[in-house]
């Protein structure tokens, strides 16, 4: 067997885990504890430091999933026909998260940043929910999918 295998399910699960596992961290961890910070805009202030970094991490988890996916698909499995239902779930489930974090960036992150540019906290706020409740339901998907990337052979 090619060393790439299992070099190819290394790269593809530290992925994942760094883009499912810092969306836990922030959701489930950082998000509550922020609430000790006063005034608001210092939460706000703190966020914007904490996407700036994390989504440099999330694009560069995304690229390596796709592509360690990809080759594992062809180099184990030959071709896309050959697969499991758990595999054809991973990736549709993955495109969905993908999708949802681009609109997240492109969309109400982009405004978060130009707000915070202008030192306008207040707006920058308003784009915060809508950020929160995508990281929430990428959370879930994301949580959906490493289970039944890991386990989904034995069971689907
Ligand atoms: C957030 C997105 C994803 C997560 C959390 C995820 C998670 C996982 C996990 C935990 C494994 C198990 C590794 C092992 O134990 O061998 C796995 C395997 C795999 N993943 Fe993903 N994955 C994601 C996206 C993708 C994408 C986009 C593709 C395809 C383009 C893909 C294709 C595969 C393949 C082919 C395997 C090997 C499975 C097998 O041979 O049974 N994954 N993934």
């Amino acid at each position: 067997m090619s060393i790439l295998i299992p070099l190819a399910v290394a790269v593809h699960v530290i992925s994942a885990i760094v883009w499912v596992g810092g969306m836990f961290f922030a959701y489930v961890v950082l998000r509550p504890s922020l609430a000790v910070l006063e005034p608001p805009s210092h939460r706000l202030k703190l966020w914007n430091q904490v996407f700036n970094r994390f989504f440099v991490w999330v694009w560069a988890a995304i690229a390596l999933l796709i592509a360690s996916g990809y080759y594992l698909i062809v180099a184990v499995y030959g071709e896309l026909a050959n697969v499991g239902l758990h595999i054809h779930l991973m990736y549709s489930i993955a495109m969905v998260m993908i999708l949802l974090f681009f609109f997240l960036f492109f969309g109400p992150y982009r405004h978060y940043v130009e707000a915070a540019g202008a030192d306008d906290w207040p707006t920058a706020g308003e784009f915060l929910p809508a950020i929160r409740r995508i990281v929430a339901i990428n959370l879930a998907l994301g949580l959906i999918t490493a289970i039944i990337g890991a386990s989904g052979r034995y069971w689907l």
